[in-house]
């Protein structure tokens, strides 16, 4: 299997901060998963493309870069099922599968990142999360050194989320996924800038508007880097939405049931004055405040401490607690944002 020491890991994150790896594994088959030595007490993190992972410390840990290859497609009378190599590229597979009349996953055009990351936290836009089309992940365990198969409803799936980021995180990796698309197929088109169309547009129609809505709001990573949308969308009760809406009327919210919904992050960092911020070399991004950028530091902290400033900002007007979706990668591995202020403090 291939691997590497003292990789340098600047152009595998998309913030492009500096940040090394002892040791780098590009495992490519299930017999070089079984060579992997035992992880099961060392610190190690397993790296897509690193469109949603932050390098808080120069020295990161071990890491594991799966090298899945391979697209393939069969049919039923009902629907295509394609199964993908998790190293392939996400946008790569929505293109691919609309040029063969494979549809369904046009509204998640131009998501930057790998297929075997998708699952991990569902990734979603325009009124679609992958957990609609993905049937089964293939999954290879370190404790049994076999690969597993995890249906859809296995993987837990909801907003921003899996089982991958909950009980089975670091127990194992994700070599494939499986999608199912019916063949007849159903424009989505409920989301706010799809909904204009005279008649029922075609998928690639679908697809080109959802390129240019994402190429107008968010920045392009390798002319300006970060990791999409920085923070999820909080979910708070019918009763606080009450209280916001009181004081401000025109608050975007999206019920969720449960008499849940769910608030703008975005909207909640623009009315609190940030949109466009800029310290240290790195700031919130003018066209859309959900995404933090690198102008130019080389240092994960940085990014950290303008999220830290955002998140009290945000919590300090609206009394509404926003949390990173992107991942946070220490010397000591992954720490949840909270986790992450008492690891700080202790350095
Ligand atoms: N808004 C503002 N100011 C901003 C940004 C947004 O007022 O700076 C308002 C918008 O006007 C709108 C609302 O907030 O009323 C929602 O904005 P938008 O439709 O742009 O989507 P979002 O909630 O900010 C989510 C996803 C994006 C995805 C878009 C489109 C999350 C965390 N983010 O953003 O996903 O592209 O919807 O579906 O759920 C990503 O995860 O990296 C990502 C880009």
């Amino acid at each position: 299997m291939k691997s590497s020491h003292h990789f340098s890991l600047q152009d595998h994150n998309s913030f492009n901060v500096k940040a090394i790896s002892p040791t780098i594994y590009f495992p490519k088959t299930v017999a070089d998963l079984v060579q992997l030595p035992d992880l099961s007490d060392k610190i190690f993190y397993i790296l897509g493309d690193g469109s949603n992972t932050l390098f808080v410390d120069y020295h990161a840990p071990v890491i594991i870069k799966p090298d899945f290859r391979g697209i393939t497609i069969t049919e039923t009378p009902d629907s295509y099922i394609v199964c993908v190599g998790a190293a392939e590229n996400w946008h790569h597979l929505v293109c691919l599968c609309i040029e063969q009349g494979i549809y369904g996953l046009e509204n998640l055009a131009l998501i930057p990142g790998s297929v075997g990351a998708a699952p991990v936290q569902n990734i979603g836009a325009y009124g679609l999360e992958l957990s609609t089309f993905c049937t089964q992940v293939k999954w290879f365990e370190f404790s049994i050194k076999k690969i597993t198969v995890l249906n859809n409803k296995a993987c837990n799936f909801s907003y921003r989320d899996s089982i991958f980021k909950q009980t089975l995180h670091n127990k194992g990796i994700i070599t494939e996924v499986v999608f199912s698309f019916p063949k007849a197929w159903q424009a989505n088109v409920s989301y706010a800038g799809l909904s204009d169309f005279s008649d029922t547009p075609s998928p690639k129609k679908i697809m080109d508007r959802v390129i240019s809505l994402r190429e107008a709001k968010l920045p392009n990573p390798h002319t300006l880097p970060n990791a999409g949308s920085f923070f999820k969308n909080p979910i708070v009760n019918e009763q606080q939405l009450k209280v916001l809406k009181h004081s401000y009327p025109k608050i975007p919210f999206y019920p969720q049931g449960y008499g849940l919904v769910k608030l703008a992050a975005g909207w909640l960092i623009e009315q609190a004055g940030l949109k466009g911020y800029r310290d240290k070399g790195v700031g919130v991004h003018e066209n859309q405040a959900l995404v933090l950028v690198n102008y130019d530091s080389e240092q994960g902290e940085d990014i950290v401490t303008l999220a830290r400033y955002v998140q009290q900002q945000v919590l300090t007007k609206f009394d509404v607690l926003i949390s990173p979706e992107v991942r946070m990668i220490t010397t000591k591995g992954e720490k949840s944002f909270i986790d992450l202020a008492i690891y700080s403090e202790s350095k």
